[in-house]
């Protein structure tokens, strides 16, 4: 972690209808953001992945030697790259073709013989029933606008009784105007925000964020029921639910970025079995 890391950006965050938006807004949102969310990156990820989400993550993945992993949303594929490193041959699809030119720079640079292709999880009409072992998607599905046909997809491509592992930001805590409550309001210290504000749950809209200055990013909010239900209509069976928290180190380092986490979740991680 830099220095710069540790002052706060200033994040936007607004709703609208959700047939408002197509994978093409979708699609052109990550393509216009992708110079400055990889930047944000090391190899590690950024310092979410880093610290909170990928530790648990890749707890439950466990050993992938020689396990045909599909990466669905790789973005700049680092994700893809630490599991290769680790042993797996892995595929990494994503809707955004210039995060996955990243992606495909790196893999040139320093080829790990991982494949990138560009597709909508929703249609992974190139890729053959059961071909993988286990899936994981980090952080993409609260992005992705055909939740249940991306789903059923993830299904058909894994092989059966493999695993889906899954990380999304958290659908209690992602809906605006769900906020932190500042006392003082100008504060950014973490010991004045004495509770979030969280309103309008059950709401299925169209999530626009991003930090100011930088294009707009559409995602999705949905109840958490959504993504059980259409686990288990696609086929899938709940084995593990986690909302993972900052480690010791990084609350030792950066106890302003990370404090927050330890109240509340940001993420939510499932881990699903095809049944
Ligand atoms: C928050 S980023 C996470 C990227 C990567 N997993 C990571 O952790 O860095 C969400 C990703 O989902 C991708 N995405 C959104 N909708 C998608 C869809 N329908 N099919 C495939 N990828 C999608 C975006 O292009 C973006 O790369």
């Amino acid at each position: 972690m830099s220095p710069s890391d540790e002052i706060p950006l200033r994040w936007t965050t607004r709703v609208g209808p959700t047939s408002r938006v197509s994978d093409a807004t979708v699609r052109k949102g990550w393509d216009d953001v992708a110079g400055w969310w990889v930047e944000r990156y090391t190899e590690k990820g950024d310092i979410n992945r880093e610290w909170v989400i990928d530790p648990a993550l890749l707890a439950i993945v466990g050993d992938v030697r020689g396990q045909r992993i599909l990466d669905a949303g790789c973005g700049n594929g680092y994700l893809s790259r630490i599991l290769a490193r680790q042993g797996a041959r892995v595929v990494g699809v994503d809707l955004s073709p210039r995060l996955l030119a990243i992606a495909k720079a790196y893999e040139a640079q320093d080829p790990l013989g991982i494949r990138f292709r560009q597709s909508d999880l929703a249609k992974l009409s190139t890729i053959e029933s059961g071909a993988f072992d286990l899936i994981i998607s980090n952080v993409v599905l609260q992005d992705v606008r055909r939740l249940d046909a991306a789903l059923r997809e993830l299904h058909r491509v894994l092989r059966s009784d493999g695993r889906l592992i899954f990380s999304i930001t958290h659908p209690a805590f992602d809906i605006p105007p769900a906020h932190w409550v500042r006392e003082p309001p100008d504060s950014d210290r973490a010991e004045e925000r004495p509770f979030i504000a969280v309103d309008r749950y059950f709401d299925r809209v169209a999530l626009y964020w991003g930090p100011s200055g930088q294009p707009e990013l559409v995602g999705f909010h949905r109840p958490l029921r959504d993504f059980t239900e259409g686990l288990r209509q696609a086929g899938f069976v709940i084995v593990r639910l986690e909302e993972p928290r900052p480690l010791p180190e990084a609350i030792r380092r950066r106890y302003r970025q990370f404090a927050d986490q330890l109240r509340i979740p940001n993420f939510l991680m499932i881990e699903a079995r095809k049944a």
